[in-house]
């Protein structure tokens, strides 16, 4: 079928992927009008892998020289403004307002980010020297995060999305932007053919060593720290900033709303890495194990 029910929306399948359909326009204008800058940094997730995170740490790591005294620190962007308002996504933001919006008032470089499928980009983006950074996650946790987010989304007297059924579309490839397996391995592929464009990352290297991770991140955006940063605790600046327990707490990410009405604190939950298992079964897991096994085979990659 092209058209399922998926709550809280019908998803239709467009280029071997699957959507929303009230998103499909700005799809396409973004596919359409988006002229990527070399300059552009371009954040890539599948929903429910740290987005919200990495976009976080992104804007502190650009920004980093603009705030790095304690009084600019206090007046930090991100200590007022939730992640999404200062790394908007394409598709789910700029192009759903607007069917061509007006970009000039980003400085360069420009922070964007996209759910869209590396087969599925705006031209402009993949012909233009602009940089993608991509951070996926262990599809089980991914799931989870993802069946918790969209329990929000339903009307309270329809109750939980009974788990079975979220799994079995899941399992089918039938998720927001999924199949999962296929966005991860679009984008793994790309950044073993071209390094220096796409750095693939993982959400739980980022928890097991988040310092590693972030000096890899600041390399390959071409702002490496300096001997003086690392020494004076720049990176861990970064990472206190941007930890789950400093977001979650700020009042502009407990009580704000997005333009399309998503409350900000939807966007922080537990995360952990692992909490799957107080969900699913031992059967459950099994299944998402063996279907990832199976399409990620030969290709090097393993969750
Ligand atoms: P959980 O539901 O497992 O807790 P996204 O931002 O792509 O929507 O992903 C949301 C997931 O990232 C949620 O996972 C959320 O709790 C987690 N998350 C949000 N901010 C985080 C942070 N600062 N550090 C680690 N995980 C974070």
């Amino acid at each position: 079928p092209s058209e399922v029910d998926c709550v809280p929306s019908s998803l239709r399948l467009y280029q071997g992927f699957w959507f929303p359909s009230w998103l499909l326009n700005s799809v396409v204008a973004c596919q359409n009008h988006f002229q990527a800058h070399p300059s552009d940094i371009l954040l890539v997730t599948s929903p429910k892998c740290g987005t919200t995170w990495l976009k976080a740490i992104l804007f502190a790591l650009m920004n980093r020289a603009k705030y790095s005294d304690s009084y600019s620190q206090k007046r930090h962007p991100l200590l007022t403004q939730n992640p999404h308002d200062l790394v908007p996504f394409l598709e789910f933001r700029l192009y759903l307002q607007n069917k061509n919006p007006d970009l000039t008032a980003f400085t360069s470089p420009r922070l964007l980010a996209t759910h869209l499928p590396y087969s599925s980009l705006p031209r402009s983006v993949r012909d233009s020297n602009c940089k993608l950074v991509y951070l996926c996650r262990n599809p089980k946790d991914t799931f989870i995060s993802m069946w918790h987010y969209f329990n929000k989304l339903r009307p309270e007297e329809k109750g939980q999305l009974p788990l079975p059924e979220a799994l079995d579309k899941f399992c089918r490839g039938v998720s927001w932007c999924g199949p999962y397996w296929d966005h991860v391995l679009g984008y793994h592929k790309a950044s073993s053919e071209m390094p220096e464009k796409v750095l693939f990352m993982k959400y739980e290297e980022m928890k097991a060593d988040p310092s590693v991770q972030v000096r890899r991140l600041a390399d390959f955006m071409g702002r490496p720290f300096s001997e003086e940063e690392l020494r004076n605790g720049t990176v861990e600046g970064i990472l206190r900033m941007c930890s789950f327990d400093n977001l979650s707490a700020l009042e502009v990410n407990r009580s704000g709303k997005l333009p399309t009405g998503l409350e900000n604190k939807w966007f922080f939950r537990k995360g952990e890495v692992g909490d799957c298992v107080n969900y699913m079964s031992a059967e459950m897991g099994e299944r998402i194990d063996g279907v990832m096994e199976e399409k990620l085979h030969g290709s090097g990659l393993k969750f």
